[in-house]
């Protein structure tokens, strides 16, 4: 290949990235996932007690959980984030990874208010 063809395809991979950084590959998504059934009860059950327009987030609808869904997968995983939810004695811990899974394909699925 040319030294200039491969320079285009390098811009195009680069281009491409740039869309799909929210993309999770490690989800398993066979399903459609619900916003309204699944998403919104694991962020009040999990993160709205503390993030209810504190700590920095109001994790409490649709629009602050799609703004803020890096950062709450990146926290569900450790990931460039502090690790969420916290528990009584003030320590991170981690979801099943199941449940992160459904948060991730709620994402890759094109953050539905369903
Ligand atoms: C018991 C209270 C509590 C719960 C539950 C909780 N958080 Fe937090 N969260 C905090 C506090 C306090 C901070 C600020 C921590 C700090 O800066 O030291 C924080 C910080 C964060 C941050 C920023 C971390 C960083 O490194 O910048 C994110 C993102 C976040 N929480 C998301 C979540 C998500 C998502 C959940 C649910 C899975 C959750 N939190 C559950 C108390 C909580």
């Amino acid at each position: 290949m040319k030294f200039s063809s491969f320079f285009i395809l390098f811009i195009l991979v680069c281009s491409c990235k740039k869309d799909k950084v929210d993309f999770y590959s490690n989800a398993n998504c066979s399903d459609t996932v619900s916003f309204n059934d699944e998403i919104l009860p694991l962020i009040e059950n999990n993160c709205a007690g503390c993030h209810d327009n504190q700590n920095g987030y109001s994790l409490t609808n649709h629009a602050t959980i799609s703004s803020n869904s890096s950062a709450i997968i990146g926290a569900m995983r450790k990931s460039g984030y502090k690790l969420m939810p916290i528990d009584g004695n003030g320590n991170g811990y981690a979801l099943p990874d199941s449940i992160i899974q459904r948060m991730e394909c709620w994402v890759n699925q094109g953050k539905k208010n369903n």
